[in-house]
């Protein structure tokens, strides 16, 4: 009887598992509907530029936060060597990707800025964000200054060296956070991030 309570339980878990994953994808289908002008292709090349579609990815990302069944145990689990990335969903058209990044204490991304639009909310934990300048002379990026990022932070950006971060987890317990990208998501791990250099 009690394993077939768990595997009910189990069943349950993944139906409330595929309902919030539809959500998050409706909301992100909609703020690309919501950016397409009459007669413009229907998915424009980088609509991160319309003010509209970045406040839809917020708003779907904030509803995102709020949805508990949205990522699951086995995609808040880390890894020890670095911080590790979890596929949740990808667009069938190849629009975005969506996925969970789990950050033990001391990992870091490498300093970045985009190929592509992104957005990302932190779920649990907190993480610093560095921001930094580039320096199109000096071919590298200067450091800005940086924050913590607490959970219930959303953000945003478009593609370009307007935009260069660095996430770390500078804190003693471990983060996940929530990231979605404009990209296809067999591209996730290769279309996304712009590596860039300390400015010297
Ligand atoms: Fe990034």
């Amino acid at each position: 009887m009690l394993e077939a309570a768990s595997a009910v339980s189990a069943a349950s878990a993944a139906v409330r598992h595929a309902a919030a994953v539809a959500r998050l994808c409706g909301a992100l289908d909609a703020a690309f509907d919501a950016g397409r002008r009459p007669g413009a292709p229907e998915t424009p090349a980088d609509p991160a530029r319309h003010a509209t579609f970045a406040k839809g990815v917020r708003a779907a990302l904030a509803q995102a936060l709020a949805d508990p069944d949205l990522v699951t145990a086995a995609q808040r689990e880390g890894s020890a060597e670095k911080y590790r990335r979890h596929l949740i969903a990808a667009d069938p058209h190849g629009r975005y990707a969506i996925a969970s990044l789990v950050w033990q204490p001391g990992h870091a991304s490498p300093i970045h800025a985009h190929q592509t639009w992104c957005g990302y909310a932190v779920l649990e934990g907190t993480l610093t964000e560095t921001l930094y300048r580039w320096d199109e002379a000096r071919s590298g990026a200067d450091t800005v200054r940086s924050h913590p990022r607490a959970p219930g932070a959303i953000s945003f950006g478009a593609s370009g060296r307007a935009n260069i971060h660095r996430l770390s987890n500078d804190s003693a317990a471990s983060c996940v956070s929530l990231h979605v990208y404009g990209v296809a998501g067999e591209q996730m791990a290769t279309h996304v991030n712009d590596i860039v250099a300390l400015a010297v």
